[in-house]
């Protein structure tokens, strides 16, 4: 990957101070000059601004301050018009009986300086991509979020609490690298209790895999708990296999649209399950490489890509419903994770870089034209068609992520995927769809904590 020049100014760590050089030099002999000392007024005005920012960071990221529950002002004005300003409201317990009908994915995000819950080069078990930080992004903000559900307040995560209600158990995370994002997140935010020791290791991976580019699947131990934390990719969750016998020379794979993926004997028996998929349902993953659409033994050069999602998650959910022990298993299904290439797509210069806030909800909501995924999720989920009998919401949570998620255009790594060495990338090789980590994915995670932590409860209730 080449580097592209024009963004190193930004991403040197101190660009503030690079402004207040570049002023010095022009002041001795040139302010007098109108147009350079408008200029140069405009250097100062930047660099105080950017100087007042950086100095926060500083704050933010080094000054400790985690140990200590209170807002910054100068960021006080972040929170405009969100939830968290009404103090006013009542909110309940989402784990007390009165949070039972709460709706957790309507809310908003919150400044919180005891954010973040963990720091990437405290944890293992990140890939490079996810490491944003140590990629050279500068601002940390990103990392100071909270979600706040508008009508209750979820529990605070808890890593030493989650590790005791998964003694014994296996939670499996399956889907795409958005999956695999996500349950990155969840092995920092629960290793961040448990003290390393390399020479005698207490978390590992069970076939002694490394995590790095791995494909296929991963399982790692928590084994002062003896529980596991597994990812399996399956970015269709359905089965990708060759053609049939004799078939067009055109047709490379097809998706079995009718059966699991192959590994789905591994995962069904777990405790906690995950589910996701929505990124590579489009033509450029599919149909463009010659991967059809089959159902029993018909592969229909004809469907289209949306009707073969729909009827992938209809699998999905009858699978759910005959083979999976709902008393054992809690099951999840996550919703579509939105990207946020502005100005076009990630092959025709879309960008998302130096977004360094969120969208509140003061701000206005802007549905995307780019979420089909999430719309036929919806529909499946509400007009059913025949062949699919049962009620979703019945054999599976929903964790509702989409609209959340599409507050947080600040949350992508941008240039700052290709490791510390190799990033920036070149500005028209942005990501725009996978999550720094701490970051977004880390509050799925806490939604999840919570409707597990709340099962239990209930369990113990009855
Ligand atoms: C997800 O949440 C949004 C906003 O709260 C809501 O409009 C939508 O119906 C929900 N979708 C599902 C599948 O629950
Ligand atoms: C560890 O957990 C598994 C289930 O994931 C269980 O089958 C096994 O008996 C447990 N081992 C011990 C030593 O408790
Ligand atoms: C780490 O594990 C080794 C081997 O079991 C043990 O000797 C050492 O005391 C442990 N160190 C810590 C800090 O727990
Ligand atoms: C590592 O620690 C575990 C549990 O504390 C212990 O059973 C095991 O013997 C230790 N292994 C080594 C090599 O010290
Ligand atoms: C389902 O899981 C529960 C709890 O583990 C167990 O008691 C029950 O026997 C299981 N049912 C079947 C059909 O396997
Ligand atoms: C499924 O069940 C939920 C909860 O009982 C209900 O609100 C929803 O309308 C049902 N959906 C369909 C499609 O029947």
């Amino acid at each position: 990957m080449v580097k592209n020049p024009s963004h190193q100014d930004f991403d040197s760590s101190n660009y503030s101070s690079n402004y207040m050089t570049k002023f010095k030099k022009f002041k001795p002999f040139k302010l007098f000059e109108p147009s350079v000392g408008i200029l140069g007024f405009l250097f100062i005005t930047v660099g105080v601004i950017l100087g007042f920012f950086y100095l926060d960071y500083r704050n933010v990221v080094t000054g400790g301050s985690f140990r200590f529950y209170k807002e910054s002002g100068r960021f006080r004005w972040l929170k405009f018009g969100g939830y968290s300003t009404t103090q006013s409201r009542k909110r309940f317990d989402f784990l007390s009986g009165d949070g039972d009908g709460c709706d957790v994915f309507d809310g908003d995000w919150s400044w919180d300086e005891r954010y973040p819950l963990y720091q990437s080069k405290d944890c293992r078990f990140l890939d490079e991509g996810f490491r944003c930080n140590e990629n050279g992004r500068r601002d940390l903000l990103y990392t100071k979020w909270r979600w706040q559900p508008k009508d209750c307040n979820l529990p605070r995560f808890n890593a030493k609490r989650m590790l005791e209600n998964l003694r014994d158990k296996r939670v499996a995370f399956v889907g795409d690298s958005i999956g695999r994002n996500q349950w990155e997140s969840f092995l920092c935010m629960l290793s961040s209790a448990v003290t390393s020791n390399t020479s005698n290791d207490s978390i590992y991976e069970v076939n002694g895999n490394p995590i790095t580019k791995h494909k296929g699947f991963l399982v790692f131990k928590f084994r002062d708990y003896n529980c596991t934390i597994e990812y399996y990719r399956a970015p269709f969750l359905v089965l990708q296999s060759r053609p049939p016998p004799n078939s067009l020379s055109e047709i490379k794979t097809t998706l079995k649209l009718d059966q699991m993926d192959w590994t789905s004997w591994k995962w069904r028996d777990a405790d906690v399950l995950v589910f996701n998929t929505g990124h590579w349902w489009n033509n450029e993953k599919t149909i463009n490489l010659g991967c059809y659409f089959q159902e029993g033994a018909q592969v229909n050069l004809e469907m289209k890509v949306e009707t073969a999602y729909r009827k992938a998650l209809e699998t999905v959910i009858s699978w759910i419903n005959a083979e999976v022990n709902k008393t054992r298993t809690q099951v999840f299904f996550r919703t579509y994770a939105p990207v946020h290439f502005r100005g076009g797509n990630w092959r025709a210069g879309g960008n998302c870089h130096l977004e360094t806030l969120p969208n509140l909800r003061s701000t206005p909501f802007q549905s995307s034209p780019t979420w089909p995924q999430y719309r036929i999720f919806r529909d499946v989920i509400s007009n059913p068609s025949k062949t699919l009998s049962i009620n979703a919401t019945k054999v599976m949570n929903i964790l509702n992520t989409t609209i959340m998620s599409s507050m947080r255009k600040d949350g992508h790594p941008s240039l700052y995927y290709l490791g510390p060495k190799l990033s920036p990338a070149a500005a028209h090789r942005q990501d725009c769809s996978h999550w720094c980590l701490p970051g977004v994915p880390d509050a799925w995670n806490e939604i999840l904590y919570a409707f597990i932590l709340k099962k239990a409860t209930d369990s113990h209730v009855k």
